[in-house]
C-alpha cells in the first residue's frame, strides 16, 4: 500500500513538473534514479503527440538508456552547453531546497548538468522533504572518489567529523564503481545544519571527484502527496 502511494506520488509530481515546464524546442538534462523514469515517459509522450522537437542530455547510462527507450533526441553538452530545464530526483530536500543526492551513484555528471542548465527542477515523492539534510536520508553523503585515494579520504573524512563507508556493489563482489570509473563513499555527517560549510571542507581533500550534496541549485521543486496532490515549491 505505502509502496502505491510513493510510486503514485512519484508519477504525479513527474507529470505536473513535465506539464508545467516542458515548451517546443527546448534542451532539457535527464536525470537519474526511479523518479525521473516518470518524466522521461512523460516527455516522449508530449515530444511525439505535440512534435515539440525536444534535446535530451543524460546524466548517467540510465538515463542515456532511457532517453533512447523514450525515442527521445540524444545530444551531448559539448554540442548543447546551454541547458533550458534540467529535471531530476533527489534522496533528499531541505527547507531551502538544498539535496542530498547521489543515491544511484550518479551525482558528479548530474551535477555537471544541472550547474549548465536555467533552471534545476527536482521531482519527489512525499518522503523526501526534510527541515534539515540527514534528517531522512540516513545513508549518509555520497561522495565519488578516485580509487587509488579511498582510504585516504576516508581517514580524512573522519577527521572532519565524517563516518565513512565504501559502498559495496550488490550482484557483483568488489564496490560500486561509477559511470566515471570511480569508487562512492557514503559518509553519515548526522544532520547536516550547514550544508554549504561541510560541502566545502568535503571538497577540500584531494581524490574527491565531488559530492552529492546540490547546494542552492535548486529551482523548483515538485512533490507528490499521499492524497494525489502535487505540492510544488519555487525557490
Ligand atoms: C542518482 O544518483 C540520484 O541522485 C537520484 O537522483 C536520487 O537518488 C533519486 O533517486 P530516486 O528517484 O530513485 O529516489
Amino acid at each position: 500500500m505505502t509502496e502505491d502511494l510513493i510510486e503514485m506520488g512519484k508519477k504525479n509530481a513527474a507529470i505536473k513538473a513535465v506539464e508545467d515546464n516542458v515548451k517546443k524546442g527546448m534542451v532539457l538534462g535527464i536525470g537519474s534514479g526511479s523518479t525521473i523514469v516518470y518524466a522521461v515517459k512523460e516527455i516522449g509522450r508530449i515530444n511525439k503527440a505535440k512534435n515539440l522537437n525536444l534535446k535530451c542530455i543524460p546524466t548517467s547510462f540510465q538515463s542515456y538508456q532511457l532517453i533512447i527507450d523514450n525515442k527521445l533526441e540524444l545530444v551531448s553538452l559539448d554540442q548543447y552547453p546551454e541547458i533550458d530545464i534540467d529535471f531530476d530526483g533527489a534522496d533528499e530536500v531541505d527547507l531551502d531546497l538544498n539535496l542530498i543526492k547521489g543515491g544511484g551513484g550518479c551525482h558528479v555528471q548530474e551535477k555537471i548538468i544541472a550547474s549548465n542548465a536555467r533552471k534545476l527542477i527536482i521531482i519527489v515523492d512525499f518522503r523526501k522533504k526534510s527541515r534539515n539534510l540527514g534528517e531522512n536520508w540516513r545513508n549518509g553523503i555520497p561522495i565519488e572518489v578516485i580509487p587509488m585515494a579511498y582510504v585516504a579520504v576516508m581517514n580524512k573524512l573522519k577527521e572532519i567529523g565524517g563516518s565513512p563507508i565504501l559502498r559495496m556493489a550488490q550482484k557483483k563482489m568488489g564496490p560500486v564503481v561509477s559511470d566515471n570509473g570511480n569508487f562512492i563513499i557514503d559518509a553519515d555527517f548526522g544532520i547536516i545544519k550547514n550544508p554549504s560549510e561541510i560541502n566545502n571542507l568535503i571538497k577540500q581533500i584531494p581524490g574527491i571527484v565531488d559530492t552529492g550534496l546540490f547546494i542552492g541549485m535548486t529551482s523548483s521543486v515538485y512533490i507528490g502527496q499521499k492524497d494525489g496532490s502535487v505540492e510544488v515549491i519555487h525557490q
